[in-house]
């Protein structure tokens, strides 16, 4: 579903990263990890069409992206809600633009059942400054997912939250990922958090970045994996240390 090839951006005369191939089939999630600094940000944006890469290219569905749309769902670690609106309407919003044309009724129970795998049912009439983070960030989340994206970036979305409302936020990717077609890059620099919810792990460094590692997790996802992760996980994740430690990223 998404293709990218050849992909390449500087800053002035700073190369941030070349020569980045790569492929994301329909239901997948791929985990982004690498250093700070080294381009992860920057390579989602290009992604998702908000910036242009100085070579190469990105495909999504066959087609080139050139400009942000609602096949396109981005949510950052700064999460954006809008304040003047509960939070049963914020997540509506996110229909308004999305990519199916659903009625009332439709509408109306899709809301819902994001509600209630967000566990926000009972907080849908609270206004934004009524909630906490991690509230908000799943009705960010829920925001984004309600447009109905082919494809799902995450920077680094459950960064500034605790650990119960991590896992409940991983699950809730899980479940959603479940029911739909959606694939997912999450950049993330918990490593733990990658080898848990992702297929596949892409480690992104050097100076320009490169894709210096890619590893295949096989174990199919399950709910709270993030606490007790299989033996293939571990072993990815000891060797993303190691590989982080190396100075190869
Ligand atoms: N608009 C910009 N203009 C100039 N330099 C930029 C711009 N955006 C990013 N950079 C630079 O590009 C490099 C990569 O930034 P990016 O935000 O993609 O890193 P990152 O891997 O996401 O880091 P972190 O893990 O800290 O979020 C950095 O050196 C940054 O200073
Ligand atoms: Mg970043």
């Amino acid at each position: 579903m998404l293709q990218i090839s050849n992909l390449s951006i500087r800053f002035g005369e700073k190369v941030i990263f070349e020569s980045i191939d790569f492929s994301l089939t329909q239901k997948e999630i791929v985990a982004i990890v690498g250093k700070s600094g080294v381009g992860k940000t920057t390579l989602l944006k290009i992604i998702a069409g908000l910036i242009k890469a100085n070579t190469g290219w990105v495909k999504l569905n066959n087609e080139v992206v050139e400009r942000p749309s609602s096949k396109i769902g981005l949510v950052f670690q700064e999460y954006f809600v809008f304040p003047w609106l509960n939070v049963e309407r914020n997540i509506m919003t996110g229909m308004k633009y999305g990519q199916e044309k659903l009625n009332k009724d439709e509408a109306g129970a899709k809301t819902h059942k994001l509600l209630q795998s967000a566990d926000l049912l009972t907080d849908k009439d609270k206004y934004p400054s009524e909630l906490s983070g991690g509230m908000l960030q799943r009705v960010a989340i829920c925001r984004t997912l309600a447009a109905n994206p082919s494809l799902l970036l995450l920077d680094e979305p459950f960064g500034a939250l605790d650990l119960v409302t991590r896992i409940k936020l991983h699950n809730l990717i899980n479940d959603i990922f479940n029911l739909t077609q959606q694939g997912i890059i999450i950049v993330t620099h918990n490593i733990n958090e990658a080898v848990s919810l992702a297929d596949r792990v892409i480690l992104l460094s050097g100076k320009p970045a490169h894709i210096a590692k890619e590893w295949r997790i096989s174990k199919p996802r399950k709910n709270d994996s993030f606490l007790k992760l299989t033996d293939e996980q571990d072993n990815v994740l000891e060797e993303i240390l190691k590989s982080l430690d190396d100075g190869v990223a």
